[in-house]
């Protein structure tokens, strides 16, 4: 028998059984040698895992594209199309091909996607689409939004698939690892970097693994932890499973944003939440994975299944060591809420009251992220006008009263009083975190075309004593006067459970996650905005850094320039995960832009700035 039958009846005696359900009934989908009998050899070749395969990849400098010698056949394609129960999707079309003249040209499609193209409720459900098209490479977009004069597949996948099963999965990563096609994983597409997009890849889509259990009692002794649980599908997006939680009087730590793939890139590159200030990370909850590897092995992750791939995938990052099909996480009690939203802007009072106003707030970082709250709020120059506006949207008090939460905000509004500004503070109590979650936060713009953001962790050290608090201080109004958008949560990300993970240890110190970004001209050339991207990250990029040093960026929320990633995204555990990415893809099927050992690789984009719009070669010397 071979390994991968092996798991195949293991599944099955799993799912019969009273014990936890470990493995949903999808899961018992696995391949197996007698999907790949009756085909020729050099096809089934192309499927087998690495265990029993003759080709084990190229050597090529490359990976393999249309056009190559070495590509597969259109046969190859129509058996993968075949074995994948038909649901290969050849060559979907960007969604604003509607928009160019062509065959897809359809005018009145053109203005309904233009209206809500903003919105990530627009892209999640597509089998391609970047939120970032920045990322992708700006060749097909609606012309209102960013005229690309054609619509060209630019960092696009060529090849999806819709995957439900591990089965589909493990066809997609054995048939890139022994063809060398690019591979590419795909969730909803969040990502600010465009590590879910690569031109003329091969794509498994995780979208459709939707699969929500509740588990009563999860042990794992090893963990120390006895208690609920959900195990999920890694395509559950953040409104679904709180939706679920809340339905079992529960939540889970999960991010803001309603549409992001919390099971997905999200909790791989650690996560951070409402929640987080109580709880911990994204990656701190998880008990279990269940994942298909480099080689197209199907196997748990957890403490003592793999526990060295269990510890990489906490933190280490999405398309890096595997492809998992679902997480197991902790479960929490679903808690009262109190959220405040306000905003106040320079205009009536003058610069140096706005931000004495904001000087203030600094003040309260350390005892507010002590006590467990979470604050998101932007700082939003505007050029034309010279008017600076903040706006807290929201501040959030999981398991606190109006009262508890009005006695912490109290200090910094008599300040903010004192100084004569306006605020007008709605605060207001909600009996769950999930009602509170649901009213108190925007859903975000996404589709950006002219902007990208580079994030820095603050420690405690930066706020411990007024001189620093008056540094760190200046250098955000420096940054605002530079007319950078600023983005901030004040949260901590301690872990209660002091879980032995590849979280960034910068997390740990963490009290302000600080984002800004720069915006450039759309109409300037690739080389203009070139330069100023790198006047970003060696300008106020650098003068956040030198203020912290040793601190860290956050992967998910970060610059794809980000000067030594290995360092700012996982600190001392960098050496570790580079070992792990040795074992367990010794052949790199696996690439995302500054994924761990992605310095082996660069996709050689066609206007030379940081994108997928290209092929990915491998970094000569
Ligand atoms: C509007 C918005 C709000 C956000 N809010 C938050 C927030 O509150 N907290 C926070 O921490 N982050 C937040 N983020 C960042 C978010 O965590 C990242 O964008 C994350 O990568 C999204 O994961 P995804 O699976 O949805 O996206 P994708 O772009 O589909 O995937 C991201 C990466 O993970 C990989 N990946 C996805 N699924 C799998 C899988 N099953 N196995 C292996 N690799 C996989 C992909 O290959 C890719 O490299 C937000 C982003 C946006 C755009
Ligand atoms: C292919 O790689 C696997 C491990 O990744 C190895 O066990 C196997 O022997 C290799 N096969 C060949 C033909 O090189
Ligand atoms: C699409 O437009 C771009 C920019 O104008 C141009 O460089 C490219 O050649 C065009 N491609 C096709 C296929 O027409
Ligand atoms: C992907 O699969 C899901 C679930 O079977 C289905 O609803 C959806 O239409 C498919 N999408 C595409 C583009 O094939
Ligand atoms: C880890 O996974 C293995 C294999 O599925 C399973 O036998 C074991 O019980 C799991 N460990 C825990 C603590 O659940
Ligand atoms: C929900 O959980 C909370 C906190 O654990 C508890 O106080 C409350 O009684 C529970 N509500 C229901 C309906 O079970
Ligand atoms: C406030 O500062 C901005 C940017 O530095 C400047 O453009 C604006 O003129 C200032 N406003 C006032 C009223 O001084
Ligand atoms: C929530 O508040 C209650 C009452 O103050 C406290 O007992 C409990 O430990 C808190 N829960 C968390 C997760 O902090
Ligand atoms: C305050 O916020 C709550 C929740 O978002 C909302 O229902 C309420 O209408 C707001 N009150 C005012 C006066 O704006
Ligand atoms: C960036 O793009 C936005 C949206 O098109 C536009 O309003 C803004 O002026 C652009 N910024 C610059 C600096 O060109
Ligand atoms: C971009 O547009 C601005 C304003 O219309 C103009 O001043 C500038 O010269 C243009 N830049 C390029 C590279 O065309």
């Amino acid at each position: 028998m071979t390994p991968y039958a092996a798991f195949w009846l293991t599944a099955l005696l799993v799912a019969s059984s009273n014990a936890t359900p470990l493995w949903f009934s999808s899961e018992a989908n696995v391949l197996m040698d007698s999907d790949l009998r009756g085909l020729s050899s050099s096809v089934a070749a192309l499927f087998h895992p690495a265990s029993s395969s003759p080709s084990n990849g190229t050597s090529s400098r490359c990976r393999v594209y249309p056009g190559d010698a070495a590509r597969p056949s259109d046969e190859a394609w129509t058996k993968l199309n075949e074995l994948t129960d038909g649901r290969l999707v050849s060559k979907p079309q960007p969604q604003s091909a509607v928009c160019y003249p062509g065959p897809a040209y359809d005018g009145e499609k053109c203005a309904a996607i233009t209206s809500t193209w903003a919105s990530s409720y627009s892209h999640m459900h597509d089998p391609i689409e970047a939120m970032s098209p920045v990322a992708q490479g700006m060749t097909c977009l609606p012309p209102n939004v960013f005229d690309s004069h054609n619509c060209t597949r630019g960092g696009f996948p060529l090849y999806v698939i819709n995957a439900t099963t591990p089965k589909h999965v493990q066809l997609g990563v054995n048939f890139a690892r022994n063809t060398g096609v690019r591979l590419v994983v795909r969730n909803t597409g969040h990502d600010f970097l465009g590590k879910s997009s690569g031109a003329d890849a091969l794509s498994i889509w995780t979208h459709h693994f939707k699969d929500i259990t509740y588990i009563e009692e999860y042990k794992d002794d090893k963990l120390g932890y006895s208690g609920p649980a959900f195990k999920a599908g890694t395509g559950v997006q953040a409104f679904e499973m709180y939706k679920a939680a809340s339905e079992k009087n529960r939540t889970v730590v999960g991010g803001e944003g309603e549409t992001v793939g919390i099971m997905g890139g999200y909790i791989q590159g650690g996560g951070h939440s409402p929640l987080s200030s109580l709880f911990g990370t994204g990656a701190d909850q998880v008990l279990s994975f269940e994942v298909v590897t480099a080689d197209g092995e199907f196997v748990t992750a957890n403490s003592t299944s793999n526990p060295d791939l269990f510890w990489a995938m906490r933190g280490g990052g999405g398309s890096t060591f595997g492809v998992a099909t679902s997480v197991t996480v902790k479960a929490h009690p679903e808690m009262q809420t109190t959220a405040s939203r306000f905003s106040f802007t320079s205009e009536k009072i003058g610069n140096e009251t706005f931000w004495a106003g904001i000087r203030a707030y600094v003040d309260y970082f350390i005892p507010n992220a002590d006590a467990g709250t979470y604050a998101y709020f932007v700082i939003i120059p505007n050029v034309w006008t010279g008017i600076f506006t903040f706006n807290m949207s929201p501040f959030f008090a999981p398991n606190k009263t109006l009262q508890e939460t009005n006695a912490l905000l109290q200090p910094w509004f008599s300040r903010l009083d004192e100084l004569g500004i306006k605020f007008d503070p709605n605060v207001t109590h909600f009996d769950t975190f999930y009602e509170a979650w649901r009213s108190s936060f925007p859903l975000e713009v996404v589709q950006k075309i002219n902007a990208t953001t580079g994030s820095r962790m603050f420690p405690r050290t930066n706020f411990e004593t007024e001189e620093k608090r008056d540094e760190l201080f200046e250098n955000l109004r420096q940054s605002s006067e530079n007319n950078r958008v600023q983005v901030h949560f004040n949260i901590k990300a301690v872990d209660p459970a002091n879980a032995d993970n590849a979280v960034n240890p910068a997390w740990r110190q963490n009290i302000l996650f600080a984002q800004q970004a720069i915006r450039w001209p759309v109409n300037g050339t690739a080389a203009q905005t070139l330069k100023l991207r790198e006047e970003f990250r060696d300008g106020d990029m650098k003068r956040w850094r030198d203020i912290s040093p040793g601190a860290g960026s956050y992967l998910a929320e970060a610059d794809r320039m980000e000067p030594n990633f290995g360092q700012a995204f996982w600190g001392d555990k960098y050496p570790r995960l580079l070992e792990l990415k040795a074992k367990w893809d010794p052949k790199d099927v696996f690439y995302a832009a500054t994924s761990v050992g992605s310095e082996r690789w660069r996709v050689e984009s066609v206007d030379g700035l940081p994108n997928e719009n290209g092929k990915l070669c491998r970094v000569e010397g």
